[in-house]
């Protein structure tokens, strides 16, 4: 087969771009096979954090599995117990246990069963329902792929979809109540409540959100009264409160988990991909103790095992990477980096198409309207989104599609999250390029 039709078979086409043969990745860089480099402006899917290539990394990968190949979980090894006491740091102390998978969909499913099997052990056995939020992500598989609300990757795949009971979440750009903070009574928060008792709460087992939502919602902060609500409603009917740190977690948003910004501790936190920068597949959840104690007492084992769950490679790799994250200061880095994009990104809001920026650390979005005042979005035919990010590569800068859509299938934001270690003149360069691929497109994306 030629390399054009291998290409072509792997890529997610964005239109007019053709397939990028990718041969270095350093730093914020990616280098194709002509020499030409792209900044990563989205760290891979909001994944990469220490940055691309370095090389210590790829020597622990290489002392890991020299020591050990593989071993089930039923074995620790050194890679492994370190990488639970790295993890263990950084989590509040009431998160003291940990359980690994490979990525962030695994590890959505494993909270879900993992909940749902606590509440039989509590002896509430009718407990089953998954109260999510509408304009969220929580992965592929059709569990999670179900809990989400991402209607293009739903669309063919409906009648096959788990139907479970839904909140809206904290969109205050277009707020589902029509109201404005702060002079809101933040129904979003208070709705979950509502919604327990329509479905009784002796059926409703766990409520799963993403604390800053990342690309299904575009960089969605809740005010800070919301996630205080939230707990106390989950605590009043025993319901176990999940936190998607997929792509918040490890210090996405400037703190370790994105909860912290809050003072909210969850019953479980999932995490993925930025707890190896991406280097290799390792994801996870991080439980309160007290449910795994009721585990332990009752003799129950967690019905839920995947041949890959904390593999020595990823664990070696991983251990690497906190190494480095913590050693170089990267977490406050990406808080600081955060603000100076925040401000470059601010400075976007005059040009006509820029509805709203939001988000949270180095975790932004965009999203482009076609009119300011109305907030109307634009038609789905025109691709807005995705002419922005193919125009932006061909200028060598990538940016990550987000996958909001009202009940028209319209909607277009970006994502804007680099690795911790972008400096101020790479993101001048990659808010340049964006203002100049906007500021030639809005003539003929506006009209007509
Ligand atoms: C918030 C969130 N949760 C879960 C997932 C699923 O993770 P994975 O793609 O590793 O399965 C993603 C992936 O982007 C995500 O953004």
């Amino acid at each position: 087969m030629e390399m054009q039709e291998v290409l072509e078979n792997m890529f997610l086409p964005l239109p007019g771009v053709p397939p990028i043969l990718i041969t270095k990745t350093e730093g914020v860089y990616l280098y194709d096979s002509s020499g030409a480099r792209f900044i990563d402006a989205s760290g891979g899917p909001m994944a990469v954090t220490i940055g691309h290539g370095r090389k210590e990394v790829a020597e622990a990968a290489k002392r890991g599995l020299e020591q050990v190949t593989y071993i089930l979980p039923v074995f620790a090894s050194e890679s492994r117990i370190e990488l639970v006491k790295r993890i263990k740091k950084l989590m509040p102390p009431e998160l003291n246990e940990v359980y690994f998978c490979s990525g962030g969909s695994e590890a959505n499913e494993a909270a879900i069963k993992f909940a749902r099997q606590y509440q039989v052990l509590a002896g509430r056995e009718s407990k089953y329902k998954v109260v999510s939020r509408n304009l969220s992500y929580h992965g592929m598989t059709l569990l999670t792929l179900s809990i989400g609300d991402v209607k293009m990757r739903q669309r063919d795949f409906i009648p096959m979809l788990w139907k479970n009971p839904r909140v809206e979440p904290h969109y205050c750009y277009r707020c589902p109540y029509g109201k404005e903070y702060p002079r809101c009574d933040i129904d979003c928060a208070l709705n979950l409540e509502k919604r327990i008792l329509e479905e009784g709460p002796e059926t409703v087992s766990a409520f799963i959100a993403e604390p800053v939502v990342a690309s299904a919602g575009g960089g969605l902060v809740p005010p800070p009264e919301y996630f205080p609500i939230i707990r106390e409603t989950c605590d009043k009917y025993d319901v176990l409160f999940i936190a998607d740190e997929v792509v918040s977690g490890f210090g996405r948003t400037g703190k370790n988990m994105a909860m912290d910004h809050f003072g909210v501790v969850p019953d479980i936190a999932t995490f993925a991909k930025g707890a190896s920068s991406a280097y290799a597949p390792l994801a996870g959840m991080v439980v309160r103790g007290e449910l795994t104690d009721l585990y332990k007492e009752k003799e129950a084992e967690f019905q839920h095992l995947y041949t890959f769950s904390g593999h020595p490679l990823s664990c070696a790799v991983a251990n690497e990477v906190q190494r480095i994250l913590e050693e170089e200061g990267l977490i406050a880095r990406a808080g600081e980096m955060g603000k100076y994009l925040e401000k470059k990104l601010w400075e976007l809001m005059e040009l006509p198409m820029v509805g709203d920026i939001r988000g949270k650390g180095l975790l932004w979005s965009i999203e482009f309207v076609k009119n300011k005042t109305t907030k109307e979005p634009f038609p789905r035919a025109k691709n807005v989104k995705m002419h922005i990010i193919a125009t932006c590569l061909l200028k060598g800068v990538f940016f990550y599609p987000g996958y909001w859509e009202d009940d028209q299938d319209r909607g277009d934001h970006i994502m804007i999250a680099p690795p911790f270690i972008i400096t101020e003149e790479q993101i001048d360069e990659c808010i340049g390029v964006l203002r100049e691929t906007l500021e030639e497109s809005q003539h003929t994306v506006l009209s007509g």
